[in-house]
């Protein structure tokens, strides 16, 4: 077990620095992600793009049992809320554990697309969890580390599913309801207002340049105060597992 032990009263700071970007479905996170990951590496930095469920590849294997539509063993047997949030929970200690607590470490920058805010938008929000006990096992978990900055990529529900539809293969959070979704949505909001410090909302229904412009716009200041600049390279992006089939 590594030192971000479950008995950690303050969650531990590293010399990288960690980003999220956060959003109901097809609301651009993974677009604006592979943006960001391109100009930070023209400009000299060191980057690891990763992604929630998965980033390992146990962590992954999770994110096949949680995103596969119900078929296989989920024909006939519904996944409860609990061992939803029980298995992004599992998958996010090995994702923290082994990808993204390293790669701050070595002072990367890390860019994480989803984290512990969807649980709270999705099991919390979505679900009807209680937000309390999910951010107690969240953690238990992670040790309780917390992104420096998140991006909340804000859409109408409705055109976030329509931009899923037309783009990738349906999963099984396509299979829930409008109102579902709508909770969601409504959960990223309110987690968003609680702690306006960290997050910074932005128009998703901008174009992907628009978009990307002001994501970095907020980025360009934090950069240089928290890690100096290395000297430019080829290739200083990482990824943490490479998506199969279709981007998510
Ligand atoms: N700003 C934008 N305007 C219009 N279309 C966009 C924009 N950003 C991304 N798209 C398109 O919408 C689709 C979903 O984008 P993307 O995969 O980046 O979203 P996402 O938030 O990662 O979705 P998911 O929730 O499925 O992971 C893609 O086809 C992408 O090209
Ligand atoms: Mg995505």
């Amino acid at each position: 077990m590594s030192s971000h032990s479950s008995q950690r009263k303050s969650p531990p700071t590293y010399p990288g620095l960690f980003i999220t970007f956060e959003g109901p479905e097809g609301s651009g996170k993974t677009t604006q992600c592979q943006h960001l990951a391109q100009w930070l590496q023209t400009n000299g930095q060191s980057v690891l793009i990763t992604r929630e469920p998965g980033g390992t590849p146990i962590a992954e294997a999770i994110r096949n049992l949680l995103l596969t539509k119900k078929t296989g063993p989920q024909k006939h047997e519904t996944i409860t809320p609990v061992c939803e949030a029980a298995l992004v929970l599992a998958a996010r200690s090995q994702h923290v554990t082994h990808t993204i607590v390293p790669a701050l470490q070595k002072g990367m920058i890390v860019l994480c697309d989803r984290f512990f805010d969807s649980t709270l938008a999705y099991q919390g929000f979505g679900r009807g969890l209680n937000r309390e006990a999910l951010t107690r096992f969240n953690d238990f978990a992670t040790g309780g580390i917390r992104p420096t900055l998140t991006f909340l990529l804000d859409l109408p529900v409705k055109e976030g599913l329509q931009r899923r539809k037309k783009a990738s293969k349906q999963n099984r959070m396509d299979q829930e309801s409008l109102a579902f979704h709508e909770r969601v949505h409504r959960g990223f909001i309110t987690l968003a207002r609680q702690d306006a410090k960290r997050w910074r909302k932005l128009d998703a229904q901008q174009s992907p340049e628009q978009l990307a412009e002001e994501i970095i716009r907020h980025i360009q200041p934090m950069v240089p105060k928290s890690i100096s600049p290395r000297k430019k390279r080829t290739s200083n992006t990482r990824l943490a597992t490479k998506p199969k089939k279709s981007r998510a």
